[in-house]
């Protein structure tokens, strides 16, 4: 069983946000997308923020691994889901989202990939031997012309053990760079809130464009 699964069995998602995330909703209109951009959302949980983007007029897509996030997620939207079987996954629908039921790296590219892609606490989820891997995915399941929207986490890396694991500008730079370009929207300085003994940590939100 995976962290992950832990996590959810025992009730322990710290992370889950009971609204959408300010990140996105005062920086997505940024991304200029048209409503018609089909969201890819990896590693998305039970977020509330697939309802967001839902709004806004968005076909969105999650993909998350733990059953019980994603029954959480129908269960508390009350929505009874379609449920169809795929190469690597259970998908289920209602309305304009469907939850992918799987393993992010395992999801292959059909023939609508995404346009756009938000990631809130998915690759600073993973450990840092998996970045590469997370890049390559990301391409892969979008078009070349495709958008995000990344909020990412930073603070000494020696002073804890993720998740979330610290994604530091050199790194965004050494992952992206060779195939995004990087536009950063928001820096904030969380040192005096964050309540974890962190010498120093912060969010950063950026923009990447494929290209
Ligand atoms: C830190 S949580 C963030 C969830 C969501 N993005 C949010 O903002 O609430 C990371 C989520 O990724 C899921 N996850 C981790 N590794 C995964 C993988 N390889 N494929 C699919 N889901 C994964 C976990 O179960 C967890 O729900």
């Amino acid at each position: 069983m995976s962290i992950w699964h832990q996590r959810w069995n025992e009730n322990r998602i710290g992370f889950h946000r009971s609204l959408a995330n300010p990140a996105l909703t005062e920086h997505w209109p940024k991304l200029e997308l048209d409503s018609s951009s089909h969201v890819l959302v990896p590693l998305c949980g039970k977020s509330l923020d697939m309802h967001w983007l839902a709004q806004q007029g968005h076909s969105v897509s999650g993909i998350e691994f733990v059953d019980k996030a994603v029954k959480e997620f129908f269960d508390d939207w009350a929505k009874k889901p379609q449920q169809t079987s795929t190469k690597f996954g259970e998908k289920f629908t209602a309305g304009n989202i469907n939850l992918y039921q799987a393993d992010f790296f395992k999801v292959q590219p059909d023939d609508a990939p995404f346009s756009a892609w938000y990631d809130r606490a998915a690759l600073v989820a993973l450990p840092p031997s998996l970045r590469t891997q997370y890049v390559e995915q990301l391409r892969k399941l979008t078009t070349p012309d495709a958008k995000g929207l990344m909020v990412t986490f930073d603070y000494p890396k020696e002073e804890m053990q993720g998740p979330p694991f610290a994604l530091s500008d050199e790194d965004v730079e050494h992952f992206f760079r060779p195939f995004f370009e990087i536009e950063r929207l928001q820096f904030t300085d969380l040192t005096e809130e964050d309540g974890r003994e962190l010498s120093r940590c912060s969010l950063s939100v950026f923009m990447l464009t494929r290209r």
